[in-house]
């Protein structure tokens, strides 16, 4: 069965984009994946798909573009019967779209960056995420990215949004790196750069992510024959 995980906040600028292409390159690895683009025109993750198939890089890994509601619906609905796991990145506003990907995803992960700019997106997006859950139950983590955890602004930060918001964290974070700039501008994810700290972030949060929705699809390597 394929798992559906959508990128949604209100904002630009947030990682939505880098952590779609980040997790869709990583679970290609041993999954097919479907990558659908729902910021058009923006088109960052196409544009990173497009990217990494030129450099032979996608071969468990569609990449797809939405531009509204009934086409995103037609797509996943598809693409759920072919693909182990389906990632929508989603726009930087509420609207039919994000509305849409909270309709649709098991998964919804809101990225969060350590700025106050962030936390006030974030509360116009939970108006839309209440409306979601009182239609269907279905898993929300906020992610913090760009994460100083060691700043004052950011520990002030996270209080805050612990206080005032009643959403998990994933456990996994992403820190204010220049490997997730660089992946995302050659078509790559963070962990295939040789950045110790990225790809430790990066193997946590894919690792989180299939904790949560359940690893699908995964084709291990065959058991050795028996002897004799
Ligand atoms: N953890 C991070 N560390 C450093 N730069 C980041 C990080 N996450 C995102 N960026 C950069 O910030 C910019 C916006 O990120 P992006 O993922 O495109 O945001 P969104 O899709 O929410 O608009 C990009 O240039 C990206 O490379
Ligand atoms: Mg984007």
């Amino acid at each position: 069965m394929s798992r559906v995980i959508g990128l949604v906040q209100a904002k630009g600028g947030v990682g939505r984009s880098t952590v779609a292409t980040t997790l869709a390159g990583e679970l290609a690895r041993a999954s097919s994946v479907a990558l659908v683009d729902c910021d058009m025109p923006q088109g960052t993750a196409l544009a990173w798909g497009n990217i990494r198939r030129r450099i032979g890089r996608a071969e468990r890994l569609a990449v797809d573009t939405a531009r509204g509601q009934a086409e995103l619906e037609e797509k996943v609905g598809r693409y759920r019967r072919t693909a182990d796991y389906v990632v929508l990145d989603g726009p930087p506003h509420v609207g039919e779209m994000t509305r849409a990907i909270l309709a649709l995803a098991d998964l919804c992960l809101v990225p969060i960056g350590a700025s106050a700019a962030e936390l006030w997106a974030t509360a116009n997006l939970l108006l839309l995420v209440e409306e979601a859950r009182s239609a269907r139950q279905f898993d929300l983590r906020i992610v913090w990215t760009r994460f100083r955890g060691h700043t004052r602004d950011a520990r002030d930060l996270s209080a805050m949004v612990s206080a005032a918001l009643t959403y998990r964290s994933l456990e996994a974070t992403l820190g204010y790196r220049g490997a997730y700039a660089s992946a995302l501008g050659q078509g790559l994810t963070a962990a295939e750069l040789p950045d110790t700290q990225a790809r430790r972030e990066v193997a946590a949060l894919v690792d989180e992510v299939k904790r949560i929705v359940g690893a699908t699809g995964e084709h291990p390597a065959p058991d050795p024959q028996p002897r004799g």
